[in-house]
């Protein structure tokens, strides 16, 4: 029923025949034919992550783990001034997600930086402090989930006020509250967030939205910065 509810979802939604579904039909397309893991957001997710942008204005964008591009076109899509820069670790994912967000007609307003968030974050802060590039309105955090407590801490750093956090796969089919599962890794680096989040002064709000659909049963972490 997930998985039907997303479909039917989406066909009311999110018509065949706009540009957008298509860029995001060839970019799913395109990341199964290069053999990238399908683990990208469903569908509607995408459109979620392009919502929320559009309920906060968001206007600059980060992403931690760009995989296939599928997610960072969403976000883009969410306006015609809306700029994504995004941090891949995987070479052949990097050049893999140019060439949808190419398709897209996106090159110009979505960055793929090669690196590992642990590396490219501080990078990035510097610009940030030092007046370079602007803060941030909206982050999404979808990449090694042992390093999720890393990337939402430096995301932070760098996040205007009322900025919103978002962390994926929080929930891993309700192992999270699971005692039993907390040390697989990925349980691991979603408990350490969450609790971090929840203790953060510097955090306005805090939610967990739990996700069924194609997807399986996950969650996202939300957050908003004070
Ligand atoms: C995995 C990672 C993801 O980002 C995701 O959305 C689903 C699964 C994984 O590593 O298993
Ligand atoms: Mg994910």
């Amino acid at each position: 029923r997930w998985t039907a509810v997303d479909a039917w979802a989406l066909d009311a939604l999110h018509p065949k025949e706009s540009h957008l579904y298509e860029h995001i039909q060839f970019a799913t397309e395109l990341s199964e034919t290069k053999g990238l893991p399908s683990i990208e957001v469903s569908h509607l997710q995408g459109k979620y992550l392009m919502t929320q942008c559009q309920m906060i204005d968001a206007k600059k964008v980060l992403e931690v783990g760009t995989l296939g591009g599928i997610s960072a076109i969403w976000m883009a899509s969410a306006g015609p001034d809306v700029r994504v820069t995004s941090i891949e670790v995987d070479e052949h994912h990097k050049a893999v997600a140019e060439e949808a967000i190419a398709h897209a007609g996106l090159s110009d307003r979505v960055e793929v930086l090669l690196g590992a968030g642990v590396d490219v974050l501080p990078k990035i802060r510097a610009q940030v402090e030092s007046g370079e590039r602007p803060k941030f309105d909206y982050v999404f955090i979808d990449a090694d989930k042992g390093n999720n407590f890393n990337y939402y801490n430096e995301a932070l750093l760098m996040c205007r006020s009322r900025a919103c956090i978002i962390v994926d796969n929080v929930v891993r089919m309700g192992l999270l509250a699971d005692d039993s599962a907390a040390e697989n890794p990925g349980v691991k680096g979603a408990r350490v967030v969450i609790g971090a989040a929840g203790k953060d002064g510097r955090l306005l709000g805090t939610s967990l939205l739990q996700t069924v659909g194609e997807k399986n049963y996950d969650g996202f972490l939300v957050c908003i910065v004070k």
